[in-house]
């Protein structure tokens, strides 16, 4: 039984339709104190294998023992044991990370180690000095050459001890030189008790190893014996090893943000700016909404209707369509428009939903006297509640024997500038309408001003009360009865 077993190992990349088989059916076996060499052309597979050993890659078929015991892929702890004790593994592209140092680096493979803080930070700088890299250890990878990389990965692979080497290409980017002194170290590591498993396209590196084993076209077709036979089974105790504390990782994540702050900086800008951006419309959407709604309800009122007899001839009708726009001729056609009986409006309050039934009279024409002056109002009208007091700009809604005069068109005309004084004064209101025999007849009475009101109707808003029309009407004996009907629902 050897120490690290492959059985049949098989591995197939599926790219679109096609089927890649990388490795086909390979069998190997490592012992402890071996230097292993893997060679073979590239794309043959050997970084593809080294993933498969070092437990990084679980899809494959076949199996992998250590110690006479299989490792279950599929089972994660097991998985995450088997990488943090016994595998170190030097990438073919170093993988350092950009924003630690390189004590740094050393420093976090240690964190999952069971060392105190002194006995860490010992080890680390031992390993560091081993590799040849003490004076270098505030620096961060990218102001290290090739080489110096090399060895941090080195360092930092045999951090927690493991029974595993696994390297690959480590001296693809190497001079004579330092790939001299990097096989130096792997051999020793090798005679220390671990197995070194090295990837390789150099026939020095090769040649440095105790065992080759090569792989061509996915299978291993020549496995040369161990030159040397006396295998170093001698073994250093492992290290107790634990998973990262979620603390190093909080630390790890300060210190990125920390290295990267400009960056960090322009994406908190950013975001505020989008939520910003975010908020403030909605905001404004919000408010124009509730600004619009407002403006209509005032002008409008939702839930009162304006009710007018149909017009029983058919030019009687056209005015009639055109008043629904244009309050002057819906006064014109009033003068002349049937009026609702009082059957007709208990009709209208017994409908459902009906809550109330407001009568109005309207009449057009009218001419107000102030003083010597008379003003042309187009027309006066009963207030009715859905008028909006809000438009009111000086005094109240007119009671008994008093009126609310247009402020445009009659109280500026009367003065521009104190029109506030027509409040309280007497006004002579009159216009002429028809008694049930067609005859002409003036309804006119001297009414006291209530207030002024700022309307939005292009003709103006001059209003009495109903009482006040009604008493009108009848001292001038023509019909009492409304002319329109606000029914409120
Ligand atoms: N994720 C992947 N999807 C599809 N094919 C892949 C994937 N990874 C690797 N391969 C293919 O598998 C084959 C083996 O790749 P691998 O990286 O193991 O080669 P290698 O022997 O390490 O080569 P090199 O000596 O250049 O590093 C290559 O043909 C490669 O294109
Ligand atoms: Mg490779």
């Amino acid at each position: 039984m050897s120490y690290l077993e492959l059985t049949n190992i098989c591995k197939n990349y599926q790219v679109g339709k096609q089927t890649f088989n990388v490795l086909k059916n390979i069998n190997l076996q490592f012992e402890l104190g071996e230097f292993v060499a893997i060679v073979g052309e590239s794309g043959g597979g050997k970084t593809t294998l080294m993933n498969i050993i070092g437990g990084l890659d679980h899809d494959f078929t076949g199996s992998v023992s250590i110690a006479g015991q299989p490792l279950d892929y599929h089972h994660e702890r097991q998985l995450d044991q088997y990488r943090r004790e016994v595998i170190g593994y030097i990438s073919q592209s170093y993988n350092l990370i950009s924003h630690l140092t390189v004590l740094e680096n050393v420093m976090l493979a240690l964190d999952m180690t069971r060392l105190s803080h002194s006995e860490r930070m010992r080890r680390a700088h031992d390993l560091l000095a081993d590799v040849g890299l003490t004076a270098q250890i505030k620096k961060y990878p990218q102001q290290l050459s090739g080489g110096q990389k090399q060895r941090v990965a080195i360092a930092r692979a045999l951090a927690g001890d493991p029974k595993i080497l696994i390297a690959d290409e480590p001296t693809g980017a190497l001079d004579a030189d330092n790939t001299a002194d990097v096989m130096a170290m792997l051999q020793k590591i090798a005679r220390e008790g671990r197995l070194v498993i090295c990837v390789t396209h150099s026939q020095r590196v090769a040649g440095a190893a105790t065992r080759i084993a090569e792989l061509v076209n996915g299978q291993i077709k020549s496995q040369p014996l161990t030159t040397n036979n006396e295998l170093v089974t001698a073994t250093v105790a492992p290290l107790p090893a634990r998973p990262l504390p979620w603390r190093v990782s909080v630390m790890m994540a300060f210190k990125h943000m920390r290295h990267t702050w400009t960056w960090n900086a322009l994406i908190v800008l950013g975001t505020a700016i989008g939520l910003f951006a975010v908020m403030l419309f909605d905001g404004l959407g919000t408010g124009i909404k509730g600004y619009i709604n407002h403006e209509m309800n005032t002008l409008v009122d939702p839930q009162s209707i304006m009710v007018m007899h149909q017009a029983d001839n058919a030019k009687d009708r056209d005015e009639q369509a055109a008043a629904v726009y244009d309050p002057a001729v819906a006064g014109g056609i009033a003068a002349r428009m049937p009026v609702f009986t009082d059957t007709q409006l208990t009709a209208l309050r017994d409908l459902k939903h009906v809550t109330d039934v407001e009568p109005g009279i309207s009449a057009t024409n009218a001419t107000i006297a102030i003083g010597q002056q008379k003003f042309a109002a187009p027309e006066l009208t009963t207030w009715t509640s859905s008028d909006p007091t809000r438009q009111l700009k000086a005094g109240h809604v007119a009671g008994d024997n008093q009126i609310v005069l247009d402020k445009s068109s009659i109280a500026q005309k009367w003065s521009a500038t104190d029109w506030r004084q027509l409040v309280g004064r007497s006004v002579t209101v009159s216009y002429q309408t028809f008694d049930q025999k067609g005859k002409p007849v003036t309804v006119t009475r001297a009414l006291t001003v209530a207030g002024i009101v700022d309307s939005t109707s292009e003709v103006g808003l001059n209003a009495v009360n109903y009482n006040t029309m009604q008493a009108m009407r009848s001292a001038a004996r023509v019909s009492t009865q409304p002319t329109f009907v606000t029914v409120r629902i």
